[in-house]
């Protein structure tokens, strides 16, 4: 039952500039702001512009609005701006029809389905580092965009490439430039006025032709998919075949917007994640040589998981904690809610962060610090729910979570077993931070382990 307390206002963030509210905190210090306003409480207010928005900070009030009570959420603002550039995909879709469409793409993403990818994710790993020459230095935080986008490409878009891996590499490089591009695009609309974000000073006419040019993508291999009626097993596949739901199976555009949608969702989020992780491998040669020990003792033909791999899996649960790509998540408020005692109006628009969540000290001592063993005292399950979200909760949370954590203990799999990755003296690596967060450059020298 929920307790009946007296409804608290959420206190106001301090800071707050006349007419522009809390904007250029958000703007500039973007989440450091986030991090420095938790301390106000559970739930805070701050202003974008005039307009109110909640920042969660507790795992109860995220727990709240992702699982027990999300039907009284939207996406919200984020979402909103997103749509104009990728359509009425899942991750931007409401209700009925995004119940709908999840559950046409579920079977895309079940374990089986993934375990038929890893084949493919596997060639299309060993071709890149294969091709790495001893002491090389490598741009990991681009050659992982492009990696991640190809294998995205090449899993979704068809199992079986009938013009072969270098039409998917290319094709799959043409997505990664305009994605972030796009990415970029909704982030700048989101943190900024509409008449400053839409202004030609801040490219918006070049956010708007890489729309157009991933649409064309996505649009012609719907196109080239329906041509060819063969079920391939693949996601165009999936989305052809009719559901209970809806026997007919996607249009093509709808189609073409869940392709954009999960293109969106899944490729830069891996991708910068995986950067983050081989970051720490160069600042910790220790973990690499674990890695690399444990995934040389897999046996052949034994799929790389979080059974067969567990310290690899530790170690990337702790690069999702540290290194969580997603600072800036909304919801909307559809109808009046209480939140942890917090009234929230219809139509406010909240925030949540999984980076502040999982800085946490009261929940992660000593948060800054990585640390992948943290996980063998404390599991995931001892946590409070909402602790650690680093795919979400709910029927919003991540489709793709073990679709991605599939592709990293490849990709890692395929780095270490080859090389030792260390980081360029006098590079400084930092965090970037715009629709996710990044490093600003990740050049990393490649040695190759000694024999014995
Ligand atoms: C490390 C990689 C990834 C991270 C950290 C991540 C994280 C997330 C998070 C936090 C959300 C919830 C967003 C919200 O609350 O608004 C989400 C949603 C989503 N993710 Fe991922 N994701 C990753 C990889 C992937 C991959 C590889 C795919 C697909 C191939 C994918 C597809 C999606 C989709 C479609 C949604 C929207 C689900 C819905 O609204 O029903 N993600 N992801």
């Amino acid at each position: 039952m929920r307790s009946i307390t007296a409804p608290v206002a959420a206190p106001i963030a301090p800071g707050r500039f006349p007419l522009l509210g809390h904007l250029p905190q958000l703007a500039v210090k973007r989440v450091d702001f986030l991090q420095s306003v938790r301390v106000q409480g559970g739930i805070i207010r701050i202003f974008l512009g005039n307009r109110p928005v909640f920042v969660l900070n507790s795992p109860e009030a995220v727990h709240d609005v992702l699982v027990t009570q999300s039907r009284k959420f939207e996406k919200g603002l984020l979402f909103d701006i997103a749509r104009p550039f990728i359509g009425n995909g899942i991750i931007t879709s409401e209700r009925d029809f995004h119940r709908r469409q999840r559950r046409a793409l579920q079977p895309a993403f079940r374990r089986d389905s993934i375990a038929a990818c890893i084949g493919t994710m596997t060639d299309i790993a060993e071709e890149q580092v294969s091709a790495w020459r001893p002491g090389e230095v490598i741009a990991m935080d681009l050659v992982m965009r492009r990696m991640m986008t190809a294998m995205l490409v090449a899993t979704l878009f068809s199992t079986e490439r009938p013009d072969g891996a270098a039409a998917v590499a290319e094709l799959g490089e043409q997505v990664a430039e305009h994605l972030t591009t796009v990415m970029r695009g909704v982030f700048v609309g989101t943190v900024l006025p509409a008449p400053i974000a839409s202004s030609p000073a801040l490219g918006h006419r070049k956010y708007l032709s890489a729309a157009a040019a991933l649409r064309e993508l996505a649009d012609n291999a719907v196109r080239q998919a329906r041509q060819d009626p063969t079920d391939r097993g693949d996601l165009l596949s999936i989305m052809f075949a009719g559901t209970p739901g809806n026997p007919q199976g996607m249009t093509d555009v709808e189609a073409r917007d869940e392709l954009l949608s999960l293109l969106m969702a899944g490729a830069e989020t891996t991708s910068t994640t995986l950067s983050w992780a081989l970051y720490e491998l160069g600042r910790r040669p220790e973990i690499t040589d674990q890695i690399r020990a444990e995934c040389d003792a897999l046996p052949a033909g034994v799929l790389p998981s979080a059974a067969t791999l567990p310290f690899t899996d530790r170690f990337l649960q702790e690069v999702l904690r540290l290194h969580q790509p997603n600072w800036l998540l909304m919801r909307r408020v559809l109808e009046p809610v209480r939140v942890c005692s917090v009234e929230l109006p219809q139509g406010a628009e909240l925030i949540y962060s999984a980076v502040t969540m999982h800085r946490d000290p009261a929940y992660f001592p000593d948060p800054l610090r990585f640390d992948p063993d943290r996980w063998l005292s404390r599991t995931e399950r001892d946590l409070p729910p909402g602790a650690y979200v680093p795919f979400a909760l709910g029927n919003r949370k991540c489709i793709g979570d073990h679709f991605a954590m599939a592709e990293m203990l490849v990709v890692l799999r395929s780095i270490v077993s080859r090389w030792r990755p260390q980081p360029v003296e006098g590079r400084r690596v930092r965090p970037v931070v715009q629709a996710l967060i990044r490093p600003n450059a990740l050049p990393m020298r490649v040695s190759p382990w000694p024999t014995c």
